[in-house]
């Protein structure tokens, strides 16, 4: 059954209409067109369709659209908007961090939230985070390279 389903996407409110089983990956790609989202794996394996819902890094394959009734959803598409979603941007590009890409947006979702709850993430935490995702190109030196860079960016600004 279709039902109204209200989510803020981006700081932007919106209503879907769709079952409210539809997985969030489904919403966010085909009704919003926010194609940044990746289906990857479509069981949760793989980290290429994270977002974050209420500041949580969430796989939106596995998240039925009724599950973010009220939230706040970022994107790919809304992480330029964020100051923190900007750094991790910019070193992913500066260290060139992306091969075929697939994996990328993802994985700067969930750096974002990750250094937007703590800054200074210890190499445990931070590779607990890493680890929903898998890059098939094998890139994961450079990607490491882009978020310490991110993490020192952070420190320098805290000491200012
Ligand atoms: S597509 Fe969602 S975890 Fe792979
Ligand atoms: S850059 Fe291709 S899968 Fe990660």
């Amino acid at each position: 059954m279709t039902t109204s389903i209200q989510i803020i996407l981006n700081g932007q409110s919106v209503t879907v209409d769709a079952p409210e089983n539809t997985p969030l990956l489904y919403v966010l790609r085909n009704d919003l067109e926010h194609k940044g989202t990746r289906f990857g794996c479509g069981s949760g394996n793989c980290g290429a369709c994270t977002v974050i819902v209420d500041g949580q890094a969430m796989q939106s394959c596995d998240m039925q659209l009724w599950a973010a009734t009220g939230k706040e959803v970022i994107t790919a598409e809304g992480l330029a908007s964020d100051p923190i979603g900007q750094l991790v941007q910019k070193a992913f590009i500066d260290e060139q961090a992306a091969q075929c890409g697939y994996c990328i947006n993802g994985i700067l979702l969930s750096v974002t939230a990750l250094l937007k709850k703590n800054p200074q993430p210890t190499q445990e935490v931070l590779m607990e985070s890493l680890n929903r995702h898998l890059c098939r190109c094998g890139t994961h030196v450079r990607i490491l390279r882009a978020i310490d860079s991110v993490i020192q960016q952070l420190n320098e600004k805290k000491a200012a």
